[in-house]
């Protein structure tokens, strides 16, 4: 298999390529495409691009998913067979402040890479959806089979990608799967989502802004059990289909921040309740019965996965101070000062 990963620069990307890479011995290509924008970081492929002698066929190339001449000659260039379409804009917070740049990635990207796909005659087309297409649930989990009601910029535009995308199945037949999957952590995360950016504040002893009550519930999937995940689905998944993937750990916003505070030894303290998002969806939860019935299923336990998703900020300081510095700190002051100042504890 020749594989083209497109946002491999970034958090679940990056961990997808080095499991791939990884797995190559048995002659399979590794191709990145990424645009690293302020969440691409090459640093998340070192392990990868310093031990390239001992590892298997890896190439990246920088750039964007919009770009259809750039994506048909990747394509062409590596002989790619089957794509896994990672690059989005991916921060619901910043969707909300200007949404322009998910409409570009998140729908026409996605339409660019169809199109290839079709042209070429690729053999497998993942697309990366998320939970957040189907909006928020009080009670119960969603179906692959419920309707969708996408409720953020960010979503919205995932939703569109994940819909043009069945419709190349339906329509073309390109061999497309959909995946949605929970949130996410694990190392190399950019410290904008709530766990990397509660870690890091609380080892630097900065405020951790949690938003309105923090009693909002997500629920948390170990990013290597996301890649094992997608891995399975491109070997069993059947084309045409949508695969919810889920950990069934679902924790309110709070107990998280304690969990992290407590393995730091931080006070509870730290914990600032502020200006709540937009919009903010109170709950998500999947039921993903159908991925686990053809035979996947996550390994890594939530507590065990937070130890050592702190662990690892602890001993990489230098990869996310590099990051919490320049646009990031511009980033920190619009996204918070004012939900700071008109906190609202409750
Ligand atoms: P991320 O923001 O860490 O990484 C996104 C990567 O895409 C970055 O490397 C960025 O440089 C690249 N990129 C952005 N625009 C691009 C473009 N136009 N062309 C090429 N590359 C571009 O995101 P992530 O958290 O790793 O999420 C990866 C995918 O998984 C996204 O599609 C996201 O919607 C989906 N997802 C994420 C989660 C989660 O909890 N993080 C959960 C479910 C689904
Ligand atoms: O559910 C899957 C989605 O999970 C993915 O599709 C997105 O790409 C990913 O970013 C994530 O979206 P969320 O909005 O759920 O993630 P985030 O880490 O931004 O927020 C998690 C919860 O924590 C959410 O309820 C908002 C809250 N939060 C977040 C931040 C950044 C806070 O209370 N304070 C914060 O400062």
């Amino acid at each position: 298999m020749s594989i083209l990963v497109t946002g491999g620069a970034g958090f679940i990307g990056s961990h997808f390529a080095r499991m791939l890479v990884n797995q190559s011995a048995s002659g399979g290509q590794t191709v990145v495409l990424d645009k690293l924008t302020y969440a691409g970081n090459m640093e998340n492929l070192r392990e990868i691009t310093d031990d390239l002698h001992k590892s298997g066929y890896f190439k990246f190339y920088k750039g964007d998913i919009c770009n259809r001449e750039l994506v048909e000659h990747v394509v062409k260039e590596d002989a790619v067979d089957t794509i896994v379409n990672f690059a989005a804009d991916s921060h619901v917070d910043r969707s909300i402040m200007d949404a322009g740049a998910f409409i570009d990635t998140d729908m026409k990207g996605v339409y660019v890479l169809l199109e290839v796909a079709r042209n070429q005659g690729a053999k497998k087309f993942i697309q990366i959806s998320t939970d957040e297409v189907y909006g928020a649930i009080p009670e119960g989990s969603f179906k692959e089979t419920d309707p969708i009601n996408p409720r953020n910029p960010y979503a919205a535009s995932k939703a569109g990608g994940d819909r043009l995308a069945y419709s190349y199945w339906v329509t073309y037949g390109v061999p497309v799967i959909i995946t949605r999957a929970c949130n996410n952590y694990g190392t190399n995360q950019y410290p904008e989502k709530l766990v990397p950016l509660f870690i890091t504040n609380a080892i630097e002893n900065k405020k951790l802004p949690l938003y309105g009550d923090g009693m909002q519930v997500r629920d948390w999937l170990h990013v290597k059990d996301h890649c094992e995940a997608i891995d399975f689905l491109i070997r069993h998944g059947k084309n045409g289909e949508v695969y919810n993937i889920s950990a069934n750990n679902e924790h309110t916003n709070i107990e998280t921040t304690h969990l992290i505070l407590d393995e730091l030894k931080k006070p509870h303290s730290l914990i600032e309740h502020v200006l709540d998002r937009e919009g903010h969806d109170r709950r998500y939860s999947l039921d993903s019965t159908k991925i686990r019935q053809l035979g996947w299923q996550p390994k890594i336990k939530y507590e065990e996965g937070i130890r050592s998703t702190v662990r690892w900020y602890l001993k990489n300081e230098d990869w996310w101070r590099k990051i919490k510095s320049g646009e990031f700190l511009e980033y920190y002051k619009r996204q918070y000062e004012h939900r700071m100042v008109s906190k609202s504890a409750k």
